[in-house]
């Protein structure tokens, strides 16, 4: 494998977006991406796309032949990657293991989402589509359904409370406040989480991501070219995928989401570091108890003792271990298919330095998890400075 680096990172103000369509979205942050690596589109060889569920959101198939078309980078290969939410991040591992196999040298990585075109019901089911069509979505267990079993059985066997959970919420909101490009921008307290109306108990509005439009580049170089297109290329010292059963009731537990564990160990494995050793991270926090749970998946606290770090200020901004600077899906969105992409340009701007006002200072490692449905697909990739 050659070594592989990101040169270009961009997106797109997550949020309700009335005024552009899913093309313009995912040409936005492209072409962004594409400046940001100071190239020219004549250079790029390939382009893997993640998005979810364009099909049912917006009626349209084909998207990545769309986004050649649109972006006039035609006739150069364009595959579409889909693993629910999870696409994002396969499409990274699959640019990565493009460059890294020496097949393409410049691959543009997207993800993009528009969901908001269609009712909050309709993008429900397109969303229960990622669980067991049969035996989860058709017995009328929607996402947030199935996230809340996972947090009662937590609650159940560790102790974890609904306030513990709350403040996953208000950390996440106090990042996407410093984050421009973020769907919230409010800062929350634990009591507006409490009084917050009920989704699927013990989750209530903000235990859950939101409905988000947006979409997220990057340009990924062998690290050798790498300096040719930035000062500051963030190398991909680890890319990792594992895969679960689909429905939850086929899983021995509920508390663990073993393609996490599996896809972590390896990720770890192949970069050479530790749990200890990650400065900053973003996970999928598609629901509070899901950050939770991944603090204990990824290795960084026991297991079961994910209620009591949030407590104890262990992921927050100037905490131990800074969790989802970005406001994670909670507070900066979730366009499905594009979150994968996001949470590694999130990553890229700490390890340059350029977050701002939400930057950690002095982060050389990072760290993504990117779940698909329930944990049935699960990517880990760990990102350094290149020296
Ligand atoms: N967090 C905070 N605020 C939210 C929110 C969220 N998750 N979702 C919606 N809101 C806000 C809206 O901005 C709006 O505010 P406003 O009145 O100030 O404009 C208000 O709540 C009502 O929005 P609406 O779109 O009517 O909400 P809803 O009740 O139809 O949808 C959920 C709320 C939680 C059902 C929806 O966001 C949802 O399904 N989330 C889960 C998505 C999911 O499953 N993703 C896949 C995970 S694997």
């Amino acid at each position: 494998m050659r070594r592989v680096a990101i040169v270009g990172a961009a997106m797109t103000k997550f949020g309700e977006d009335w005024e552009r369509g899913f093309r313009d979205l995912i040409a936005e942050a492209g072409v962004k991406a594409i400046d940001d690596a100071n190239m020219s589109g004549k250079e790029i060889d390939a382009i893997y796309g993640g998005t979810m569920a364009a099909g049912r959101l917006i009626g349209q198939e084909h998207i990545t032949a769309l986004i050649a078309d649109y972006m006039g980078l035609n006739p150069i290969p364009a595959t579409r990657v889909e693993a629910a939410c999870a696409s994002g991040g396969v499409a990274l591992r699959t640019g990565y293991l493009a460059v890294g196999s020496g097949l393409h040298d410049i691959v543009v990585v997207g993800g993009v989402e528009k969901m908001t075109d269609v009712p909050v019901g309709d993008a429900a089911v397109a969303l229960g589509g990622a669980g067991d069509q049969e035996w989860e979505l058709f017995m009328g267990a929607t996402f947030p359904a199935l996230y809340a079993f996972i947090a009662r059985r937590h609650m159940h066997e560790f102790g974890t409370t609904e306030e513990q959970m709350a403040m996953v919420a208000v950390k996440n909101h106090s990042n996407a406040s410093k984050n421009p490009y973020a769907h919230f921008q409010n800062v929350i307290s634990v009591r507006d989480v409490m009084k917050s109306k009920k989704v699927a108990s013990p989750l209530k509005l903000y235990d859950c991501s939101p409905i988000t439009d947006g979409a997220a580049a990057l340009i990924l170089a062998p690290l050798e070219k790498a300096r040719k297109y930035t000062d500051t290329p963030i190398e991909i010292i680890a890319s990792s995928q594992a895969s679960d059963t689909l429905a939850l009731h086929h899983r021995k537990s509920l508390t663990t989401l073993n393609a996490t564990v599996e896809a972590a160990r390896k990720a770890y494995n192949m970069a050479g570091v530790k749990p200890n050793d990650i400065d900053v991270c973003e996970v999928h926090d598609c629901f509070t108890i899901a950050e939770i749970i991944a603090y204990e998946d990824l290795g960084f606290v026991k297991k079961g003792k994910g209620g009591r770090a949030i407590e104890d200020g262990e992921t927050a901004l100037d905490g131990r271990i800074p969790v989802n600077t970005s406001g994670g899906l909670k507070g900066c969105g979730h366009p499905v298919g594009a979150t994968g992409v996001k949470q590694a340009v999130e990553i890229t701007w700490q390890l340059r330095g350029e977050a701002k006002s939400r930057q950690v200072k002095g982060a050389e490692i990072g760290l993504t998890h990117n779940v698909g449905g329930s944990g049935a697909t699960c990517v880990v990739s760990i990102m350094r400075r290149a020296d």
